[in-house]
């Protein structure tokens, strides 16, 4: 891993590492892979306006989140099927996580069980949702889950299907056979999926719930009457309606929505640590990165994902003490130019 030093170097390594149509699983997009692209490039052309003068000798990079401390506000967001990228799956991504202090987010469409992934990680988890045409099951799926040590629910509500993921799926002959040993068969999207299936989660849930996939106002504002913990404004990685808008685009425009009543996470293109930095002065409470870990992970299994959150956790303080804001209750919209 000597000389791979950003994000976007593990990127090019990754592609070299891994089989093709594993990689076009990872990097594709949804259709003409717009929204792929608006996702970090909207980061782009966000500036920055520092303060100077600040003594910034002391970092705080400390969030609390739904009770739970985390030392900086990034997670791995839940990916799919990580023994495509490397052997050891969900195991080396959950071990690296902990090993670099993230918490990482159990995907339900894992290829390992949620038991086993959240055994091995010796750090927090929390679990993304699939709700399952069969609610018996889907209960049962959460209860394994809260039991295994996951303390919170991410569900995830922009899935009704998958998108047009032509780049995967013109790749997709090389892949052998996904094994999802958490869910219900392979057709495992419900698109009768609505609000009142949320009532119902709540009902029995013991653990924090998430609403993952939030990119309109009018929905973030239904999720708060709704009574979830939280949000995470996501186009899920522009996998899957494409021409949406950036989620750094979006996010202001939901944080306002919310009006401070429950935390706001988010997600999509996060690259580096000034894309941190701008997720929170627009009101994040924390981001997640999906793709950038399963990089690491190609690279260098567990050593890859812990070198990937090091990379970016050191750049967002980087970009903290240049700023001029050494706390995170000092980043606010005032960072921006
Ligand atoms: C290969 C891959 C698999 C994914 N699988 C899931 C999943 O099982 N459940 C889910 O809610 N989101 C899934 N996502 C979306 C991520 O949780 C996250 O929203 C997205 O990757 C963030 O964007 P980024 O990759 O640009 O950081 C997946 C994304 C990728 C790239």
């Amino acid at each position: 891993m000597d000389g791979l030093l950003s994000l976007f170097d593990f990127e090019a390594a990754a592609q070299r590492r891994v089989s093709h149509a594993a990689w076009a699983r990872i990097s594709g997009g949804a259709a003409d892979e717009l929204t792929l692209r608006w996702n970090h490039e909207a980061y782009e052309k966000i500036r920055l306006k520092p303060r100077a003068l600040v003594d910034v000798s002391n970092l705080d990079t400390r969030v609390t989140l739904f009770g739970q401390e985390l030392p900086f506000p990034i997670l791995l967001a839940p990916t799919g099927g990580q023994k495509f990228v490397h052997s050891e799956g969900e195991l080396a991504a959950a071990r690296g996580g902990a090993a670099a202090k993230a918490t990482y987010v159990i995907s339900s469409s894992a290829s390992m069980r949620v038991e086993d992934i959240a055994r091995t990680a010796t750090g927090p988890v929390w679990f993304q949702l699939y709700v399952q045409r069969d609610r018996g099951f889907t209960r049962d799926l959460v209860q394994r889950a809260e039991d295994s040590g996951c303390r919170a629910l991410c569900v995830t509500v922009d899935s009704p299907t998958f998108g047009a993921r032509n780049r995967e799926d013109r790749a997709k002959g090389d892949l052998p056979e996904r094994e999802l040993p958490n869910l219900k068969g392979k057709d495992y999207l419900d698109p009768t999926l609505t609000w009142k299936d949320i009532d119902w989660l709540r009902s029995f849930a013991r653990r924090p719930v998430l609403l993952k996939g939030i990119l309109n106002p009018d929905d973030a504002a239904t999720a708060v009457k709704a009574g979830v913990a939280g949000i995470i404004v996501s186009n899920h990685g522009a996998r899957n309606l494409d021409t949406v808008p950036a989620t750094i685009d979006a996010l202001p425009l939901v944080v306002d929505r919310v009006a401070g009543r429950m935390p706001v996470l988010v997600d999509g293109g996060v690259r580096r640590g000034t894309d941190v930095l701008k997720a929170l002065a627009l009101g994040a409470a924390a981001v997640q990165i999906g793709r950038p870990y399963l990089w690491g992970l190609g690279v260098a299994g567990a050593e890859g994902v812990e070198r990937v959150v090091e990379i970016l956790r050191h750049e967002f303080e980087l970009a903290m003490m240049l700023a001029g804001r050494p706390a995170i209750g000092g980043i606010d919209r005032s960072v921006l130019w």
